[in-house]
């Protein structure tokens, strides 16, 4: 038998092939290690620990335990090592041929993960490899361009990860638009006061953030500015797409009708010059019409100073769409006009080229047979052709199933964070080349804060602890029962308890008094 070298955590022992072997284990290693053997006996493999196995001659199933006194002796640790290629000349390969029996095993050092996973080819540094000190960088470029989705059961960190990434491309001067339906990324502005910055060598800052209200500031009044689309000169058909019934022909006809009257008086016409040429009409529809164009200017929606769209996409800044308190069918008509204009004004260039941030996308992108929107088809083109202009988008969501598949697969680098619902881990293995049972198994035990990045920049799936925040987080949950509480509700039903204090705003259910007036009608 060889001798051990120094160093060694185990020999190579069994059956051995070009994709895996096995070894018996002499040092402590674990699930997820990296290791290293010699490959014909000159380049190193690099290899993964997928799984560890102890067994016991002395506890066979079918023998008795008399024999087990000096049962340590008998004690066999074996590790299952999945082959990641072998490094040449700064590329990897998979070798042709397996690894030997009896040849040494030894931990990966850190050049050698690094340079065989593609771990440094990007200086946007989001986190460490899961149980190393090594940072685990993403290229900018790539990630917009190509686009970037988030997707993960609820809790699990994905809007943290999401500000992660948006703070790095910030500090590269990337010009973000967020759309944000819960008003978590306002607190962007301040610096981090929890984290383990040392460990991850950052230091907490804000951002250059500015929020806006699509309605207005009494309703949420943590929003630094209105937003406003323009509202003169309508078209009938932009119209008919943002009241919030859906109109009959008869009401769309009367539009047309109006507005063509309209402009053969005047160059510029507003919302109430619309509806005062309703009024005039005698047609049947003309007082519903008349409703709900009224509806659709009381919501302030609409301007004749509008926000100019150059204003939301600027290098190194972020604007923010904070949806708090609009309802959900608004919410897809308004994400539906902007990111129109968005686009429009990017392919003839007269705004800065960034990303498009969409969180809890399955409201604006439902996959077919999970809802409607109106903003699915904007989103699916700058899926498709945002990479020409200059358009990246990022997708985040925990319901993977429900994402409309089309915008996710045009997605190249995916963190998936934990998942645990059948149908939604069924729906990340059909959008993952190599996703194999042993993966879907770790997806499911991900601990919050970590996450698996799949990428074409990295050459494997790997898993990565995400850094703190620089900037404070503000997705936090409301606690429901007060910690003190939960014993006393024991056997003793649930008492209502006051919600803990926390930095997310309260969520309005109903929206504003004029949006609910609007959109209850339509219930
Ligand atoms: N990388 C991390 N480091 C430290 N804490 C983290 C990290 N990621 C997540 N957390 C913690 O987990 C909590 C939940 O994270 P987050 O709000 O991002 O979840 P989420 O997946 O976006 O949930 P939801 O689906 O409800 O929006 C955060 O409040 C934060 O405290
Ligand atoms: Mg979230």
């Amino acid at each position: 038998m060889k001798s051990i070298i120094k160093g060694a955590i185990g020999t190579i022992a069994g059956e051995t092939n070009p994709i895996s072997f096995k070894f018996l284990i002499d040092k402590d290693v674990g699930r997820g290690a990296y290791v290293k053997a010699k490959a014909e006996g000159r380049e190193w493999i690099l290899a993964q620990v997928e799984d560890i196995k102890r067994s016991n001659t002395a506890f066979n199933l079918n023998q008795q335990n008399g024999s087990a006194r000096d049962y340590e002796a008998h004690e066999m640790m074996v590790a299952e090592a999945r082959v990641i290629g072998v490094g040449i000349e700064g590329r990897l390969h998979m070798p042709t041929s397996p690894a030997r029996p009896g040849e040494q095993v030894f931990f990966a050092d850190e050049k050698l993960i690094k340079a065989s996973l593609g771990l440094s080819k990007g200086d946007m540094y989001i986190g460490l490899l899961k149980g190393y000190d090594l940072r685990v960088e993403l290229d900018a470029n790539t990630l917009v361009q190509k686009h970037c989705s988030i997707l993960a059961k609820t809790g699990s960190g994905k809007s943290y990860t999401s500000a992660v990434i948006l703070e790095e491309l910030l500090e590269r001067k990337v010009a973000l638009l967020v759309i944000d339906p819960h008003g978590e990324y306002s607190s962007m502005k301040e610096p981090n006061r929890v984290g383990d910055f040392n460990r991850y060598k950052i230091k907490p800052r804000g951002y250059d953030v500015t929020v806006y209200t699509p309605t207005t500031l009494a309703v949420n009044p943590r929003a630094d500015r209105p937003f406003r689309f323009n509202g003169t000169n309508l078209s009938a058909r932009e119209m008919a797409k943002m009241i919030p019934h859906e109109a009959s022909s008869g009401m769309v006809g009367l539009l047309y009708e109006t507005i063509s009257l309209l402009t053969a008086e005047t160059d510029v016409y507003t919302l109430e010059d619309v509806i005062e040429q309703v009024v005039k009409s005698t047609s049947k529809v003309k007082w519903n019409l008349v409703s709900q164009l009224e509806s659709l200017m009381e919501i302030g929606l609409f301007s004749g100073i509008p926000t100019p769209i150059g204003e939301l996409l600027r290098p190194g800044r972020a604007s923010v769409i904070d949806m708090t308190g609009i309802q959900p069918e608004l919410q897809g008509m308004i994400v539906a006009k902007l990111l129109t204009e968005i686009f429009e004004a990017r392919k003839r260039r007269l705004i800065s080229p960034g990303m498009v941030v969409v969180e809890e996308a399955h409201n604006y992108i439902p996959e077919r047979g999970s809802g409607n929107a109106a903003s699915t088809g904007i989103i699916r083109t700058i899926a498709a052709e945002g990479r020409k202009f200059g358009l990246g988008l990022m997708v985040i969501s925990q319901r993977p199933a429900r994402v409309d598949k089309n915008v996710i697969s045009q997605c190249n680098t995916q963190i998936i964070m934990r998942v645990t619902n059948p149908n939604d881990l069924k729906a990340l293995s059909k959008g993952l080349e190599g996703m194999t049972s042993d993966l879907e198994e770790e997806i499911k035990r991900l601990p919050p804060g970590t996450a698996m990045l799949v990428s074409n920049e990295i050459e494997r799936p790997v898993t990565v602890s995400i850094r703190p925040r620089k900037s404070r987080h503000g997705g936090i949950s409301t606690m429901i029962v007060a910690k003190e509480d939960r014993s006393s509700i024991k056997g003793k039903g649930l008492k209502p308890q006051p919600p803990a204090k926390s930095s997310k705003p309260k969520e309005k259910i109903g929206g504003g008094g004029l949006l609910k007036k609007v959109f209850s009608r339509r219930a």
